[in-house]
């Protein structure tokens, strides 16, 4: 039995592998077919039959298949931690033969990768959330497939404030992030435009924070723009529903809470948190950076520690988003109050209050026994004294590769998140009749799949540090759920096959596997989505 690549001719066992995404790092095809009958039964071993009531939840929609469990089940699902050493936290086995499936990991989490990599194995139909037509033989190919990712954040970043996004559209994105292995869902809850994060102690937040008047249809200075008013807010009982449904398949939720800037909707809802508390605003209608950042002083502080620890009440998760991007200083330096507050901490200056407060809040979510991320904002993050981001930051590099290179350099752990390949709500294209995205880049297919979130040319002990990368979708331009699926897919399985699979190529491998994968994006309701 020889290991082959996934994506190369097999050899004839009696047909080919349909190219699976991301493609496992060993399969071999073995002779012959298993096929699952409506007799086909589980045996799954108590630790894993969280698992296997998965498999089922997944499978059942779409084949109707019972799967009780049974003890001589011809589909076993299999828990050996001692196998942690070559699968590590993620990686599985699965062993398709003709008499029966095998699916073992060291790791719940391992199981649910199998999980996912079987339904790719299965006829595309199976993916798909109504009956498939009757008589669909659920025909599996044999195949031994050894497997693990080579990153461990495999994320997808949802802006939720600039558009709002209905907590059903949430659900299904898990679903099918799940399917291509992304294990992180990052929701950015709170910005300049609207905050949709529901906190008790401050219940203006989403009762003037979530609406906005109007929102602009084009690009700072077009001039058109929708006058109807915008809003949205999550319940705290449909956050804990996500982040729940989000763990049984094995994604978490990171909830990311802008500050000290991108917080007009909060500055709208409570005035005092600014730097001029007599001043009314409105949340805000126009993209860009706004000027308007939160105050330096306790009540600012305060506030932000009380919000985080109602939102790691709701997310359970061992990370919590700080924002930390994009902060003009204007404020603080026009601020007697504020630049009095740097000459106290002995700062250099008022810019340099954006790293403390950062450090301020990321201590906060340490004592709680989490870990702070924050966007990357490269020599920023750095200035010294008192004012860098403490190494237990993780940084986010969203600007330039390079960031990502020095945060690592300085002891951060980071995650990579580059604009120019992981913006999806950058066009896909500059073909006429492309839907408009954010001006200023064309990010394409091939782009995405460039993006090596671990270069070899780094030095092993900083590439050592980069956790995995991302891709993000701001949502300024998001105003349909046609538009969301169009500009997610097929993006996101190019960085989904790099973030799991550091081998490949773009033309030889990935074009063909995502040609094979069609299908299974069709059966997903993603057919229209073109590159
Ligand atoms: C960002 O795009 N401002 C993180």
């Amino acid at each position: 039995m020889s290991l082959v690549s996934p994506s190369r001719p097999l050899p004839a066992h009696g047909g080919a592998v349909p190219a699976l995404l991301p493609p496992p790092r060993h399969l071999a095809r073995v002779p012959g077919y298993f096929t699952l009958t409506p007799d086909a039964a589980v045996r799954a071993e108590p630790a894993a039959r969280q698992i296997a009531d998965l498999l089922r939840t997944l499978l059942r929609p779409a084949t109707g298949l019972p799967l009780p469990p049974a003890a001589d089940g011809t589909l076993t699902l299999a828990l050996d931690p001692a196998e942690h050493p070559s699968l590590g936290a993620e990686g599985y086995r699965l062993s398709v033969r003709p008499d029966g499936v095998r699916l073992l990991a060291a790791r719940p989490a391992g199981l649910r990768n199998a999980v996912q990599t079987l339904r790719q194995l299965l006829p595309p139909a199976a993916l798909a959330r109504r009956p498939a037509a009757s008589g669909t033989a659920w025909t599996l190919p044999c195949v031994e497939i050894t497997d693990r990712p080579r990153h461990s954040w495999r994320g997808l970043m949802v802006d939720t404030a600039r558009h709002f996004q209905p907590l059903d559209r949430l659900l299904r994105t898990v679903d099918r992030i799940a399917l291509h292995k992304l294990n992180v869902l990052h929701l950015h809850l709170t910005d300049d435009q609207g905050w949709r994060l529901p906190v008790d102690a401050y219940p203006l937040l989403t009762a003037v924070g979530s609406v906005r008047a109007r929102t602009p249809l084009g690009p700072p200075g077009s001039g058109c723009r929708d006058d109807r008013p915008h809003g949205g807010a999550y319940t705290k009982a449909e956050l804990r529903r996500l982040v729940g449904y989000a763990a049984e398949r094995g994604v978490t939720v990171l909830p990311e809470v802008e500050m000290p800037g991108h917080t007009r909707a909060a500055l709208a809802a409570y005035p005092h948190l600014g730097n001029h508390p007599d001043r009314r605003l409105d949340v805000w209608t126009e993209w860009g950076i706004c000027d308007t950042v939160l105050g330096v002083h306790d009540a600012a502080l305060d506030f932000c520690r009380t919000v985080l620890d109602e939102a790691m009440d709701l997310f359970p998760g061992p990370y919590v988003h700080l924002g930390g991007d994009e902060c003009p200083t204007a404020e603080w330096e026009s601020s007697p109050a504020a630049r009095a507050r740097a000459a106290a901490l002995r700062l250099p200056g008022p810019r340099a209050l954006r790293g403390w407060f950062l450090g301020r809040a990321g201590a906060h979510v340490l004592a709680a026994g989490r870990r702070p991320v924050c966007w990357a904002e490269g020599d920023t993050d750095a200035q010294p004294p008192g004012a860098a981001l403490p190494p237990e930051f993780v940084l986010m590099a969203w600007r330039d590769a390079r960031h990502g290179l020095a945060a690592a350099r300085r002891g951060h752990e980071v995650v990579m998140a580059p604009h120019r390949s992981t913006y999806l709500d950058y066009p896909q294209s500059d073909r006429p009749g492309e839907p408009p995205g954010q001006p200023g880049e064309v990010v394409d297919l091939a782009a995405v799949y460039a993006n090596d979130p671990a270069p070899a040319a780094w030095p092993a002990e900083h590439a050592a540090r980069v956790l995995g990368t991302q891709a993000q979708l701001w949502t300024e331009y998001v105003t349909t759920a046609d538009r969301y699926d169009h500009l997610l897919w097929p993006r996101l399985c190019a960085l989904a096959a790099r973030a799991w699979n550091p081998d490949g190529d773009y033309h030889r491998d990935f074009l063909p596997a995502l040609a094979a994968h069609r299908p299974r994006l069709a059966a997903l309701g993603l057919a229209g989505q073109t590159p």
